[in-house]
């Protein structure tokens, strides 16, 4: 049995799945349309039970949303409108588009090539105008199916070994990630993709709770098979990825777990014939937890990786104060944002970079980042136009608030390239690169930790997006070619791994969506 201690299987997971020139060109997969999956799970015996559709607005100005925290011991409860609005606003459908190929629902969060291969679940106590119970998100409905009848959260909080956050949760929301959705396009960088993707969905999911002052808590560590049992998924297609505890009841003691059956209801298959590609399932398998002990050992103790202090020539940032800010509203920022499919070569300013910077890393509340407000990712630049900065390499000082300039250029051409050679990097303002020292991370945290940082990483990514939106900019995540990216930031970077990439600027028309 694999152990997560033994951190090995992460680090050749991600050299095995890094993009290089070479890797793109001798890859020699296509798009096989006539079996591309559904892009949602369906239970074909169970009748979905619609949500409100009609919900209150938080009117909480999403800057604000995305740069705050809720204290984790605040006493609430989401009721069911609450729900609807944390699922609509983090995976809910809002545009649908016919393409050659097919047809496109468009969700609240990005997600790489739309295929949205992240699930929701909710297992609850009894909520305002909710039963207690185990429920599937049905996005295509919106609506929930339920599951299971009753209150299970005794078994979710033996899973986590008691954490304090979900033994006192009125509502629990499980991410899972479905491999085939997603793999049918990227193969076996999936496994990347569940991290990102189901940080750009929690990014939303996160800034939503604090806008309804309700606490949120990110859980990485459960076992997985406690977990997945309670789903009753089938871990060799879908698997737990993420918890989100949300709201506190002081008074919840850990119940004892009620019986888990297993269920045996019928999905619709998501295509004709599916293609396996084992090194993920590998890779989900050797950062498994199996027991509680082996949960409370894993949390916490977050190894803070300094950068050095700069050195070279810096940009100071000047974000807006909370009296400043743009006020435009959580809600409508999540609805406006789509990523930007061209970016016009226009610069932004110094003020929207560094605000931007200055909410989207001001700390999430996650069991693997502890004392709070640690983060894994480090942030590099390359400045395109910003005005008031001169067009560089940077890396971004978090605790000091400024930019440092690695070196000086134009480096439009390079960012391009970076970016897996496509035009977006190259015309945006701005690209953010986020890399992290992998082998630190993972002595500490074993397999489980490439799960943390690239969630993380999807969060912060998310968090961006809405930073850019909320001043009318554009942005959209990108792909990259891994070692080039480290060789470029190098020396400074040395050592660190690639793991995510955003760029940000002003949107330019444009008719081409998808990709
Ligand atoms: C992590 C991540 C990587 C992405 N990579 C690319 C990319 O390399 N090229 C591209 O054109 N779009 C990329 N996208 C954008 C997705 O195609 C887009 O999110 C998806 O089509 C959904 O559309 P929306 O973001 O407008 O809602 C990426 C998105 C994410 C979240």
């Amino acid at each position: 049995m694999p152990d997560n201690r033994n951190a090995e299987a992460a680090q050749a997971y991600h050299d095995a799945t890094k993009h290089s020139y070479a890797s793109v060109r001798t890859n020699a997969h296509s798009l096989d349309f006539d079996n591309q999956p559904l892009p949602f799970k369906i239970y074909a015996t169970l009748e979905p039970v619609h949500l409100p559709a009609e919900v209150r607005q938080t009117g909480v100005a999403a800057l604000s949303a995305i740069a705050e925290i809720v204290p984790p011991q605040t006493n609430a409860a989401p009721d069911l409108e609450a729900v609807a609005q944390l699922l609509y606003l983090s995976a809910g459908i809002t545009r649908h588009r016919k393409y050659p190929g097919g047809e496109i629902y468009f969700r609240t969060a990005a997600c790489t090539g739309a295929l949205y291969e992240i699930e929701l679940y909710l297992i609850c106590g009894e909520l305002a105008n909710l039963e207690a119970g185990v429920y599937h998100f049905a996005a295509a409905e919106f609506g929930l199916r339920k599951l299971r009848a009753g209150d299970y959260r005794g078994a979710l909080a033996e899973a986590t070994g008691n954490e304090p956050a979900i033994a006192h949760a009125p509502l629990t929301i499980v991410c899972t990630g479905t491999y085939w959705r997603n793999a049918w396009k990227y193969q076996n960088r999936t496994y990347r993709h569940f991290g990102w993707d189901n940080g750009t969905l929690l990014a939303n999911l996160l800034a939503v709770a604090t806008a309804l002052r309700l606490p949120a808590k990110l859980v990485c560590s459960f076992v997985d098979e406690t977990v997945n049992r309670l789903l009753d998924v089938d871990a060799q297609h879908e698997v737990a990825f993420s918890l989100v505890a949300v709201g506190y009841d002081p008074s919840l003691a850990p119940r004892a777990p009620e019986g888990v059956t297993p269920l045996g209801l019928e999905t619709v298959p998501l295509s004709r014939s599916e293609i396996d590609y084992p090194l993920m399932r590998e890779m989900h398998d050797a950062s498994a937890l199996r027991s509680p002990e082996e949960v409370v050992a894993w949390r916490g103790r977050t190894p803070i990786i300094k950068l050095p202090p700069p050195t070279g020539p810096v940009a100071q940032l000047q974000p807006l104060s909370d009296a400043e800010i743009p006020r435009d509203p959580i809600e409508q920022v999540i609805l406006r944002r789509g990523s930007s499919r061209r970016f016009a070569r226009t610069p932004i300013t110094l003020v929207q970079l560094s605000t931007i910077l200055n909410r989207a890393t001001r700390g999430m509340p996650a069991d693997f980042l502890d004392p709070s407000g640690v983060q894994l990712n480090h942030l590099y630049l390359i400045v395109n136009a910003v005005q008031g900065v001169e067009p560089g390499a940077y890396v971004f000082h978090r605790d000091r608030g400024l930019l440092e300039c690695l070196k000086p250029g134009n480096f439009r051409a390079q960012a391009g390239y970076l970016g897996l050679e496509q035009a977006l990097p190259a015309d945006a303002a701005v690209d953010i690169f986020f890399l992290a020292d992998l082998r630190s991370i993972l002595q500490r945290f074993g397999n489980r930790g490439y799960r943390a940082v690239q969630l993380e990483a999807g969060i912060l990514g998310g968090k961006i997006y809405l930073g850019a939106y909320a001043q009318q900019l554009g942005a959209t995540g990108l792909t990259f070619y891994d070692d080039e990216v480290t060789g470029f930031f190098s020396p400074h970077a040395e050592g660190k791994s690639a793991i995510f990439l955003l760029a940000v600027g002003n949107s330019a028309k444009s008719s081409v969506r998808g990709g």
